[in-house]
């Protein structure tokens, strides 16, 4: 078939975000060598790199679904016409991507809202949507030739850097600070294999030290501070559209943390018009934790010109961070596409979740914060009622399930002797208690 053998990768170069220079190498921290900003992948002539227009894309990704080479079946190097190229031979994929969209009727009909979709990124392999941009960096990775890699996380991305390193039979180093991120997410870097270090420290004193560490150990760092990270998450606006049948939602609500996954979003969308696949981009607005909303300050207080850090706290431990490294990416994607950065309390994230799970949708705390935030949003008329919303749930809910317990403790009757009377009566309880609230 003619569309889906089109395998014509566009040539890229690394733009620095924020001074334009075009990078001649590449440091182990991925910033740039004038300024020390962030880098970002650039493609060149990628219009003309397709000879019967772009559209042509939308045919090509859909008779992918039916092949069953790896990388087709990849939610996200099904669509590498906009990734760096890769030889085959160096892809690592675990089929990730390909996350569901689901309608939230109940939660919609209490909002007021037509349409809400949550599209659940925690139903990728590792349980959350680290590994679409994993599966991208660790494959540059090793096309590099690198034996090592490395991260610094609070959890996600460490339990996607150890899976997707044992797959390529590399070597994993994760730096973690200690007692802070949830045993689930500890278990699963130990059982992949990774050599995790705990240290004294919160996840931004963690990959502050990374950067050193980089200098000074050959592993290649997978933080979203490594652009092609970036690249592999940014297919998620890809897949939505395809979902959506390529009608563009109004607005996409997005927790953050770092911020690398707002920017990837962002740039996704962006893509995708400059290619002219959709005609306009959703208003994308980020959630952070009121205990850790250094993005939320920077627009507030700075305009988006200047970080405002914060010492973050939060029990939503994936997004427990005070200093994010993209954040003047994440003010880009909100200026271009005319979201807005919120937060929302410690409340009112545990509520988020517990009337998601009341609609059999879990996800873990911090993915939760998208849903309270869009409540916010709603209610001051940002988001207004017969416009269309996507969430974007970020993580597994058995990712951190101490939270859910201890939330939910409550609701755990006694033990109860094994008899029949007492269960039935136990479920007449239970059934009025039901109907009471
Ligand atoms: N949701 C979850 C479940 C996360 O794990 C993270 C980040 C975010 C949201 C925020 O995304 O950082 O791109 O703004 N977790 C990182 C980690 C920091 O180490 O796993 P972001």
């Amino acid at each position: 078939m003619k569309a889906a053998s089109l395998n014509s990768a566009a040539t890229h170069v690394l733009r620095c975000v924020h001074c334009g220079i075009v990078q001649q190498r590449v440091t182990p921290m991925f910033r740039c060598t004038e300024c020390n900003e962030l880098l970002e992948v650039s493609y060149i002539g990628l219009r003309e790199s397709f000879p019967d227009g772009p559209l042509q894309l939308i045919d090509v990704w859909k008779q992918r679904r039916l092949s069953p080479t790896a990388e087709d079946v990849s939610g996200v190097w099904r669509f590498r016409e906009l990734l760096p190229h890769v030889e085959p031979m160096n892809i690592v994929t675990m089929g990730e991507g390909n996350t569901p969209l689901l309608l939230l009727q109940k939660s919609a009909t209490a909002l007021g809202l037509h349409d809400l979709h949550a599209k659940h990124q925690g139903m990728n392999p590792t349980g959350s949507f680290k590994d679409t941009g994993i599966s991208v960096a660790i494959s540059m990775a090793k096309a590099q030739g690198f034996s090592h890699v490395c991260c610094a996380s609070t959890g996600n991305t460490s339990a996607s850097v150890a899976a997707y390193a044992a797959r390529a039979s590399m070597k994993s180093v994760v730096l973690l600070p200690s007692g802070q991120i949830s045993s689930g997410k500890l278990a699963q870097a130990l059982e992949y294999g990774a050599h995790v270090l705990q240290l004294r420290t919160d996840f931004d004193g963690c990959l502050k030290l990374l950067e050193e560490v980089v200098k000074r150990f050959p592993a290649c760092l997978l933080n979203s501070l490594n652009p092609y990270r970036l690249e592999g998450q940014k297919t998620v606006a890809f897949e939505l559209m395809e979902q959506l049948n390529w009608s563009v939602p109004d607005h996409v609500v997005v927790p953050g943390g770092n911020l690398g996954n707002c920017s990837a979003l962002g740039k996704g969308f962006l893509e995708l018009r400059d290619l002219g696949l959709i005609n306009s981009v959703p208003r994308i607005s980020v959630i952070q934790a009121a205990g850790a909303n250094a993005l939320v300050r920077t627009m507030r207080e700075k305009d988006g010109n200047e970080l405002v850090c914060v010492n973050a706290e939060t029990r939503a431990t994936a997004i427990r961070i005070g200093n994010p490294a993209s954040w003047r990416k994440a003010v880009a994607v909100l200026k271009n596409t005319g979201g807005l950065a919120e937060d929302v309390s410690e409340e009112e994230i545990a509520l988020a979740k517990a009337e998601l799970g009341a609609e059999g949708i879990g996800c873990e705390p911090a993915s939760a914060a998208s849903f309270a935030g869009l409540k916010k949003l709603v209610r001051s008329g940002f988001v207004k009622t017969n416009e269309i919303v996507v969430l974007i749930l970020t993580g597994h809910m058995l990712k951190d399930v101490e939270y859910t317990a201890q939330r939910q403790s409550d609701k755990l009757a006694a033990p109860m002797d094994a008899d029949t009377d007492t269960v039935i009566s136990a479920l007449e309880t239970l059934e009025k208690t039901n109907q009471r609230n």
